[in-house]
C-alpha cells in the first residue's frame, strides 16, 4: 500500500481468509482501500465504498492505475514552477463542530493553521496552487494532490523526531516537534509515489474496481456480491474528524473538480453519516449499535458474507454477534489475535472477530 490511513490492516488475515473467494467483492467501510486491493490481487472485482472524502483519494492511489511516468513528468513541472501565494491561514479550520463543541481529538491546538510555521504553510499553498494549474490526466493530477497529503504530516508540528507518521490519532502538537521543509517533504513523497506507480500496474477504474463516495447505509446491495468489510469500532480512531487535517487543504484546491470531472462524483466532507462513537457530536454508544443493526439488516439479502469486528471490550463483541445472528441468521464467529500489527491509540487492542454469514 502506498498511503497509509488510520485504524489497523490485518491484510495477512483478510488474504487469508479471501483466498478461496471468487467474484464481485464490496467493501462497504473501504477506508484505505486494503480489502478491495487484496481482492484484486487475487482475481476478483471490487466495489469500495465510503463516505469520507480523503479515505477515497487514499484507496484511489493505492488501488488505481496510474501512469509513473507521466507522474514523474508533472510533479517536477510542479516543483519547477512553484508560485509564491501570499497567505497565512486556511479558511474555516477550527477544530470544533458547527455545535461549539471541540473535536473530540482536539488537545493542544485550535485550527489546522496552527500546524504549520509560517514559512512551511506559505511553501505548502504554493504547492497546492501549483498542482491546480497543471495540466495532466485526472489520474495523475489527482496523485498529485495525495502526494501532497502525503508530506503534510512530516511539515507540521506534529511531526516527532524519528517518526514519520501520524502514529497517535489525535490533533496534538508534541513540545519538541521536528517538521521538515514543506518542499522536500513534498519532493520525497513524490519519489515513493513515482516508484509504487513503477511497480504496482495498478486496476482500471470503473472496470476492475468502483470506488464509490457513498453511505454504506442507504447504498442498495446486490445479493450475488460478496460482503467482505471492517467497520469503524467504537470511539478510537475518528476517522472523519482526522481526516479534516488535509480535507482542509483540498477544499482550498480544485481537487473536488477534478474528481467531479473524472468520475462524475462529487466529493464533500460529510460527518453526519458516519458510523462512530463521539459524544461531542451526539453520537452515542446507543446510535452506534443502531447503525450497526441497520447496516446487518440492509446486507441481510447478500449471499456470502465476510465481517471482521475490531474490538476492546467483551460486551461490545457479544453485542455485535447478537446483532449479527438477529439480521444475518446463520453465522459462524471466528476470534482472531494478531500478533505484529501495530497497535492503534493507548487500548491497542489486538483482538478481531470474524463473523461469516452464508445463504446458499
Ligand atoms: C475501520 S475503517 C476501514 C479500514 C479499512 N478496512 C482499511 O484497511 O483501511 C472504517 C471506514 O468506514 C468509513 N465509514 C464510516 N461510516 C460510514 C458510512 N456510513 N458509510 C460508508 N463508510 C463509512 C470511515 O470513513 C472509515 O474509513
Amino acid at each position: 500500500m502506498l498511503m497509509r490511513y488510520w485504524g489497523r490492516k490485518p491484510s495477512k488475515l483478510i488474504n487469508e481468509v479471501m483466498s478461496g473467494i471468487s467474484g464481485t467483492v464490496i467493501d462497504p467501510f473501504g477506508g484505505a482501500g486494503s480489502i478491495a486491493l487484496v481482492s484484486l490481487n487475487l482475481g476478483n472485482k471490487a466495489i469500495y465504498l465510503d463516505i469520507n472524502p480523503y479515505a477515497w483519494l487514499v484507496a484511489f492511489v493505492n488501488i488505481v492505475s496510474i501512469d509513473a511516468k507521466e507522474f514523474k513528468e508533472k510533479s517536477d513541472e510542479v516543483l519547477e514552477n512553484l508560485s509564491f501565494v501570499r497567505k497565512r491561514k486556511l479558511r474555516n479550520d477550527y477544530l470544533y463542530y458547527a455545535n461549539g463543541k471541540p473535536f473530540w481529538k482536539k488537545r493542544n491546538a485550535e485550527r489546522i493553521s496552527d500546524f504549520f510555521s509560517k514559512n512551511n504553510f506559505t511553501k505548502l499553498y504554493s504547492i497546492l496552487k501549483t498542482i491546480d494549474k497543471i495540466e495532466a490526466s485526472p489520474e495523475v493530477k489527482i496523485a498529485l494532490y495525495a502526494a501532497f497529503c502525503d508530506s503534510l504530516f512530516k511539515s507540521s508540528k506534529m511531526k516527532r523526531k524519528g517518526a514519520g507518521s501520524w502514529g497517535v490519532p489525535s490533533y496534538w502538537i508534541p513540545r519538541e516537534h521536528n517538521e521538515i521543509n514543506a518542499i522536500e517533504a513534498f519532493r520525497t513523497s513524490i519519489t515513493r509515489f513515482y516508484s509504487y506507480f513503477k511497480t504496482n500496474k495498478g486496476y482500471k477504474l470503473g472496470e476492475d474496481v468502483k470506488l464509490l463516495f457513498r453511505n454504506a447505509l442507504t447504498f442498495q446491495y446486490d445479493k450475488d456480491v460478496i460482503l467482505f468489510t471492517d467497520p469503524p469500532f467504537f470511539d478510537e480512531v475518528q476517522y472523519t474528524e482526522l481526516s479534516f487535517f488535509y480535507w482542509a487543504w483540498l477544499r482550498e484546491s480544485e481537487f473536488t473538480d477534478v474528481v467531479e470531472r473524472f468520475t462524475g462524483q462529487r466529493l464533500y466532507f460529510n460527518s453526519r453519516d458516519e458510523i462512530i462513537v463521539n459524544p461531542n457530536r451526539g453520537k452515542g454508544y446507543e446510535t452506534y449499535l443502531k447503525k450497526l443493526e441497520k447496516f446487518f439488516s440492509k446486507t441481510r439479502r447478500v449471499r456470502s458474507k465476510y465481517l471482521l469486528f475490531h474490538y476492546d471490550n467483551e460486551s461490545l463483541k457479544q453485542k455485535v454477534i447478537i446483532l449479527a445472528k438477529e439480521k444475518w441468521k446463520d453465522i459462524s464467529v471466528n476470534e482472531f489475535e494478531l500478533g505484529n500489527q501495530r497497535n492503534i491509540g493507548p487500548k491497542g487492542s489486538k483482538k478481531y472477530i470474524l463473523i461469516y454469514s452464508s445463504r446458499e
